[in-house]
């Protein structure tokens, strides 16, 4: 076990992991109102969008006005998932100033979501890295059923480690590790860090932990003290994957940020202000947040009011 980070960098995925699973459209002009709070309440990295076939995920189809609308700001950058060479062209036309690739440790996954085998996938992204490269464009890449596949079932740490070293041998420069149906616990994420930590660098891995069995702020412990500094979330816990079904969403933001304030990890981000955004978007999806630090937060206001 290694002492606590000192710092952690948050990656806030709520408009993209939190708004691609919708059942109803979310107005281009809430999305960027979404990414205005977001940004005023001290995030860095935040991943606006989606440069995906619209065929394949509509909700994502508005992604070229978030990307050229998200309001810029020093120290700001903005992501975007990039399947393929037709998604990195879109998204840096858009000004997109850093890209992810998605990658799975399950073949049936990678199927399902980027209609392709790993080895394929692999090989689109190679092509990507090419012109990101050219363009001077950081590359992330999320390697999803880093802890369990919804096709397959168990994954194990290895194919997860092998599938996480061939990307970063590429030279993406973080990787996040997904546990996309949000089944994993703290014993198999140390586990799983472990494996993939003997084969990529751990300063280069980041956690991506959904909520779906009320595990995921254990989760983000359990990698913490691995060593992992790198953490996405969503506000309001809003997300899922489309082709993930049951799957909720990620760790909400405001829990994590409480979590590593009790910690005394320095995040840089305002909790009341991100607090204030995960209101916001939730009153525009008619539903209450997922965030359990936002609902005491809200409750506390209410009894001194
Ligand atoms: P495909 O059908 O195999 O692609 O889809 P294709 O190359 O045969 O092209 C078919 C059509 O798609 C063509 O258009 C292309 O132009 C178009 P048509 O001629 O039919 O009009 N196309 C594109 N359009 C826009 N942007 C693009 C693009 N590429 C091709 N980049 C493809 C392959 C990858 C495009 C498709 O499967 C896709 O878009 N999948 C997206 C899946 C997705 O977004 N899933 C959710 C995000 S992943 C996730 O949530 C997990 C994560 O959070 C981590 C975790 O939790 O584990 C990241
Ligand atoms: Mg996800």
């Amino acid at each position: 076990m290694s002492p606590l980070p000192r710092q952690v960098k948050l990656v806030e995925v709520g408009a993209r992991d939190g708004l691609q699973n919708e059942p109803g459209v979310v107005a281009t002009a809430t999305k960027l109102a979404l990414i205005g709070k977001l940004a005023d309440a001290g995030l860095r990295y935040i991943e606006a969008t989606a440069f995906v076939s619209p065929k394949w995920v509509p909700q994502m189809a508005d992604q070229d006005t978030v990307m050229r609308g998200a309001p810029r700001r020093e120290g700001l950058r903005y992501s975007a998932l990039t399947p393929n060479l037709k998604g990195f062209e879109a998204a840096l036309a858009a000004g997109a100033q850093e890209v992810a690739v998605f990658g799975a440790a399950s073949e049936a996954f990678s199927q399902k979501n980027i209609n392709c085998s790993i080895t394929e996938s692999l090989r689109r992204f190679e092509d990507v890295m090419v012109a990101a490269r050219a363009a001077n464009i950081p590359v992330r890449a999320y390697v999803s059923c880093a802890l369990g596949c919804p096709y397959q079932g168990e994954v194990s740490p290895e194919q997860v480690a092998d599938v996480a070293g061939r990307i970063y041998d590429m030279g993406c420069y973080e990787i996040s590790l997904g546990d996309t149906v949000g089944v994993g616990t703290a014993g198999k994420t140390q586990a799983m860090i472990e494996a993939v930590a003997r084969r990529v660098p751990l300063q280069h891995l980041a956690g991506h932990f959904h909520d779906t069995y009320g595990q995921a702020l254990a989760n983000v412990y359990a990698a913490l003290q691995c060593g992992v500094a790198v953490f996405d979330s969503s506000v309001a816990g809003l997300g899922g994957c489309p082709y993930a079904a049951g799957a909720s969403g990620n760790v909400a933001s405001e829990d994590l940020v409480y979590l590593l304030q009790g910690l005394g990890i320095e995040t840089g981000v305002d909790l009341a202000a991100l607090a204030a955004a995960g209101d916001f978007i939730s009153g525009e999806l008619g539903r209450p947040t997922r965030s359990r630090v936002a609902t005491a937060m809200a409750g506390r206001k209410e009894k001194q009011a």
